[in-house]
Formats: C-alpha cells, sequence, structure tokens
C-alpha cells in the first residue's frame, strides 16, 4: 500500500481539501447509483475540520447517505472533546445536515462495556463502507489504534469478528471507542489526511519496515491483501 502513486501532495490545506472533497463526493454518488445508499466515516482530531466545511457545502444526495465515526471519545456527545460533537458542529450542516448519522456513544459507562450496542449501531451504516477517512498522530496512531494501548492487539486481530473495540491510550487522554483493523480494511476507499512537515516526517518513518504496533499507522500501510482502495493526502 505504500507506493508512490498513492501519495497526493498538495502545496495548501485549503486545496487539498477542495480536491479531496470532489472526490470523496463522486464515491458517495457513484454508491448511491449502484446500491441506492452510500457510507462516509470519519476520524476525528483537527485536521478534518476544514474537509468538513468543505463537504458540507456539497450538493449531494446527503438523505441517501450514511456518515458514522471511525473512533470516538467516551465522554458525552456534547463534550467539546466528543468526536460526535465535532462531526454534528462542521459536517452536518449546510447541505450536509440532511445526511443519517450514527455516532458511537452509547450510555454504558465504558467503551468497552458500549462495544456490543456500538456494533449494532455500526451495522445499520451501509456497508461496505464506501468511504472511510483516517487522520495520524505523531505517535504513529490512526484511528484509536495508539501505540502501547493495552487492547491495541485486540482491535487488530484480524479474525476477531469485532468491528468496534474499547480501548484506553497511553499517549492521548479519554478511553475510546475505536473501529477495528479489519472493520476498517473492509472500506473500499480509505484516505489518510495529513497535514505539516511533522506527519510527514512521520509517516516516512512509519513507511519503513517495522513492528506495526510501534507506529500502528503501519497496520494500514502494510496491508497487503486488503481489497481496499488507499491514498495518502497531505498539505504542507
Ligand atoms: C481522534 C482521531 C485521531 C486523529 C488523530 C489526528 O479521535 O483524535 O480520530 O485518530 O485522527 O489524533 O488528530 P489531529 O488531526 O488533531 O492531528
Amino acid at each position: 500500500m505504500n507506493n508512490q502513486d498513492n501519495f497526493y501532495s498538495f502545496s495548501d490545506h485549503e486545496t487539498l481539501c477542495s480536491a479531496l472533497a470532489d472526490v470523496i463526493s463522486s464515491i458517495l454518488q457513484k454508491g448511491i447509483i449502484k446500491n441506492g445508499r452510500a457510507s462516509l466515516m470519519v476520524s476525528g482530531g483537527s485536521t478534518p475540520v476544514l474537509l468538513f466545511k468543505t463537504l458540507s457545502n456539497k450538493n449531494l444526495p446527503w438523505t441517501n447517505i450514511d456518515i458514522g465515526l471511525v473512533d470516538e471519545r467516551w465522554v458525552a456527545a456534547d463534550d467539546n472533546d466528543s468526536n460526535e460533537h465535532l462531526v454534528r458542529t462542521h459536517l452536518l450542516q449546510n447541505h450536509g445536515a440532511a445526511a443519517n448519522f450514527t455516532g458511537m456513544k452509547t450510555p454504558a459507562e465504558t467503551a468497552t462495556d458500549g462495544e456490543n450496542e456500538c456494533s449494532n449501531n455500526l451495522r445499520k451504516i451501509h456497508h461496505p463502507f464506501d468511504v472511510l477517512l483516517l487522520g495520524m498522530g505523531g505517535d504513529g496512531h490512526t484511528a484509536s489504534l495508539f501505540p502501547g494501548a493495552e487492547k491495541l492487539k485486540a482491535a487488530t486481530e484480524m479474525n476477531s469478528g469485532k468491528i468496534c473495540i474499547g480501548i484506553t491510550p497511553v499517549t492521548a487522554s479519554h478511553e475510546r471507542m475505536t473501529l477495528s483493523l479489519p472493520a476498517i480494511l473492509a472500506a473500499e476507499n480509505i484516505f489518510l489526511h495529513i497535514t505539516g512537515q511533522d506527519k510527514k516526517n512521520v509517516l516516512e518513518k512509519a513507511l519503513i519496515a517495522g513492528e506495526a504496533e510501534e507506529f500502528p499507522i503501519r497496520f494500514i500501510l502494510q496491508q497487503k491483501e486488503t481489497q481496499s482502495n488507499f491514498n495518502i493526502y497531505w498539505a504542507q
């Protein structure tokens, strides 16, 4: 997955977001024509905000689009740290307000206790997912697959049969719910969206052969047998 022809670099983030929003829109529209519905799974963090805003202004058939989360902090859905809050604030606005959103947070005390209900909710989203957006942290994590997390192995076990896993990072705040690696890799189109030289340097390190647990983005980069289209979008 790490051949150079899947790496797209842009001089600025606005140009990246315009191009990526066009590509995502085209995939979703084709998915709707083919299957009647399409799905967009998004990560949180600060990087995707401009992309969310750009997508929200696209005049797509949003009532036929399911939106879900790649991961979630286990906080109230109106908490500023909530990815659901982020998506409701920036993506489920304008034309995007008509999309069908499914969050990950459940009333369960912990993410682990919420796995079954969250799995049932995720199964309501059109799958295989048409588009899945990943970010990456400076520690090489993606989704909530964090290096050093106790349940990283469980979350990346390809034969687990699990779609989501509660996981507690040691390098970030909040217990999380994350899509499992098999659930991520089942997506038809995966985009890694990163900006800045620091993250490009982390990516370069992750592209060097090594233990995936050290830089969990490697679980995606090193996959050979998955059928997903995988592309990296980077802006300076
Ligand atoms: C989250 C995200 C996470 C994010 C990276 C990058 O819930 O935090 O899903 O995986 O993509 O941490 O975050 P930034 O875009 O803020 O650098």
